[in-house]
């Protein structure tokens, strides 16, 4: 897994994360609870501002608005990197195929760059739905596969069933949050690794520390979250409803954080921070 310096506009540089063969731009828009004209107008000034990076799902109710707000854009649709994802009472082989047929009816594209499976199922086999996934990626309808919400031993079982074809693990990833041991063995399979909720669901904004060490560089908070997760290289996908955060959340590539700053926000970390849960299979183990 490597990132590496790559401008995607002129006066937005953006890196771009490298995992078996997917170049997976490190900032995008995460679409999760916008819908309709809201969701097209976000994901077209998006891309207007230079992201190439869009993160949407089946169960998000919006690939319709996303298609939309790509198309409004004018951006090639070979330049924007869209993924989307299966959810789980959809994993059976044929029903995994005909919900990838439909999120691409949908989004009205013939391809997904990203296809993943949106979180683990263990009433159905892995081992099929990782068989049909990959299916649905040599059928052309994605071009990468992935998985999100993976744990260490999902992760790895994964990997060993889906052998190369597997390019991320897209977790929830911020400064409180301990992820370490899941990001270690994505890192150990050259598993790229996507964050979501990258800013805490917000919650960035009012903590004290990044708070004072983004005066330090003359950034926000949230920006400080961010950018703790890409200087690691991690892709992010914050998502927002306001065009003003748009830029704020991609401008995170023209400074640095020094090891002091990093280690001081490592030790926001805790095991308990999650913010997502899932009801479907009760929660996942994160170890
Ligand atoms: N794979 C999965 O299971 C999974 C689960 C959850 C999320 N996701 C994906 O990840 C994306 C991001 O995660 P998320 O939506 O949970 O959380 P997030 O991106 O960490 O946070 C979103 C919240 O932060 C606010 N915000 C955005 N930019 C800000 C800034 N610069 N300063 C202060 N506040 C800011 C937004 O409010 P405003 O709208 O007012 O800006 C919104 O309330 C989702 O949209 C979705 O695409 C995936």
């Amino acid at each position: 897994m490597r990132s590496s310096e790559r401008c995607l506009r002129p006066g937005m540089p953006m890196q771009v994360l490298q995992a078996k063969g997917a170049r997976i731009p490190m900032v995008g828009l995460g679409t999760w609870d916008l819908r309709g004209r809201v969701c097209a107008r976000m994901v077209e000034q998006a891309l207007r501002l230079g992201y190439r990076h869009i993160d949407t799902a089946e169960m998000y109710d919006n690939e319709r608005d996303v298609g939309e707000g790509v198309r409004a854009s004018g951006v090639r649709r070979e330049d924007v990197f869209i993924t989307t994802k299966v959810w789980p009472s959809h994993f059976a082989p044929k029903d995994l195929q005909r919900a990838a047929k439909d999120s691409l009816a949908r989004l009205r594209l013939s391809q997904v760059d990203l296809l993943l499976l949106h979180w683990p199922n263990p009433q159905i086999p892995l081992a099929d739905t990782l068989a049909a996934l990959c299916e649905v990626s040599r059928m052309g309808l994605a071009r990468h596969v992935g998985v999100s919400n993976f744990t260490v031993a999902l992760i790895r079982e994964a990997a060993r069933l889906a052998g190369d074809e597997l390019v991320c693990n897209q977790i929830e990833m911020h400064p409180f949050l301990d992820q370490s041991k899941v990001t270690a063995a994505c890192r150990s399979l050259d598993i790229g690794i996507v964050a979501y909720s990258p800013i805490a669901k917000g919650g960035a904004k009012n903590d004290i520390l990044l708070d004072r060490i983004g005066k330090a560089h003359g950034k926000s908070a949230a920006q400080v979250s961010l950018r703790f997760l890409v200087q690691q290289g991690i892709a992010v996908i914050p998502r927002t409803s306001r065009v003003e955060r748009l830029s704020e959340n991609a401008a995170i590539f023209d400074f640095a954080l020094t090891e002091a700053e990093m280690s001081a926000i490592a030790r926001l970390a805790r095991r308990d921070g999650r913010l997502v849960d899932y009801a479907f299979s009760g929660t996942p183990k994160w170890d």
